[in-house]
């Protein structure tokens, strides 16, 4: 027997010399410890034996099982180490080189142009308010002196969910919303920017885009105060330099109705293609708050008066960053949107 070990040890001895991956491991495993193994093999004869022999032979065999097992162990863990010995040289980091770019997202033009609004509104003491896109015709339309059958509808082409839900076309609509939660009938200063939508498709008109409404409504509020107010806000959005015109127009919701003109900050008034050579461009509606509007939403006429305007939130954003197609700003391109670096931002006109 003691030479049958001998032989298997020197055999153990040669075989693991000769073994270099741990494919080779593997198959050295089975001969030696599988079931039909050399190991095991060693105890094929116990039937023949007797008692005692039997207990030699099983405790002989045991203490060869745990050699060869540890001899083979020490085998992997030698080719673990080699393996990951390896990797690591593979894997060398070069701590010199300047290290990866992290790419940063910036923030939508649309937005920046929202948070100057806001800026400027707060700082004059407004509330910023939201409302939703889905409006019901008496808010985006009724309520605002806009009755059924109205001409003035066909200018706002509309996408209605049925003959009382639409996506609203102004974001007039919040005017009405916040005269009628105001219970206590308290003095109003809000601004609302949001999305509105119409049945439109091209450079200059996309079937979504933004306003900002403002309403303020107080006690002897007046016209002169309205345009105190639409001249600071032009200068915020357009510079120091931006004059402002105002002329009589119509909106249901308004009497007296302005609409309002910037000078060109292009050409500076002088007159280019941006302006059509007129040299003003034509920005927002505004107007003194209808009595039919104050009564509606629940506030007498003779006591309250106040003024309200509309804005085009995109064409500030594509003035201020020469964007040529308004659909740009509602695609979500990442080519489109990467111009507009954060870095960019301490450079813009403002
Ligand atoms: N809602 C109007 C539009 O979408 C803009 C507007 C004009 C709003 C006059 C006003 C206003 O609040 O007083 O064309």
């Amino acid at each position: 027997m003691n030479e049958k070990i001998n032989s298997m040890k020197e055999e153990l001895a040669k075989d693991i010399e000769n073994t270099h991956s741990m494919k080779e491991l593997a198959d050295l495993k089975v001969k030696y410890l599988g079931k039909k193994g050399l190991v095991t093999e060693l105890t094929s004869n116990m039937k023949e034996l007797s008692i005692e022999e039997r207990k030699e032979l099983g405790k002989l065999s045991n203490e060869i099982r745990t050699q060869v097992t540890d001899s083979l162990n020490q085998l992997e863990a030698k080719f673990q180490e080699e393996e990951l010995q390896k990797k690591l040289e593979k894997d060398t980091i070069d701590i010199s080189l300047p290290s990866e770019k992290i790419k940063r997202g910036s923030r939508h033009p649309f937005n920046r142009i929202i948070e100057d609004v806001e800026d400027f509104f707060v700082s004059m003491g407004y509330d910023v308010v939201d409302g939703p896109e889905l409006e019901t015709d008496e808010n985006c339309f009724q309520r605002l002196n806009v009755p059924l059958g109205h001409p003035a509808r066909d200018a706002q082409d509309t996408f209605y969910i049925d003959t009382e839900y639409l996506l609203r076309t102004q974001t007039s609509s919040v005017q009405a919303r916040t005269m009628q939660e105001n219970q206590d009938k308290t003095p109003i200063r809000m601004i609302c920017p949001g999305k509105v939508y119409r049945r439109d498709d091209d450079a200059t008109h996309s079937h979504q885009f933004g306003q900002v409404e403002g309403l303020v409504i107080d006690k002897n509020v007046s016209l002169a105060d309205l345009k105190g107010t639409l001249e600071l806000f032009a200068k915020k959005m357009l510079g120091e330099n931006t004059k402002v015109r105002f002329r009589p127009s119509f909106f249901p919701f308004t009497e007296p109705s302005v609409e309002v003109d910037v000078s060109c900050f292009k050409c500076g008034g002088k007159g280019c293609p941006l302006c059509k050579q007129t040299g003003w461009i034509e920005v927002l509606g505004a107007g003194m708050v209808h009595p039919n509007v104050l009564r509606m939403g629940g506030y007498d006429p003779d006591i309250w008066t106040g003024f309200a305007f509309g804005t085009g939130l995109d064409r500030f954003a594509m003035f201020r960053y020469a964007i040529p197609d308004i659909r740009y700003l509602y695609t979500n391109d990442i080519r489109f949107l990467e111009q507009f670096d954060r870095k960019d931002e301490e450079n813009e006109i403002k």
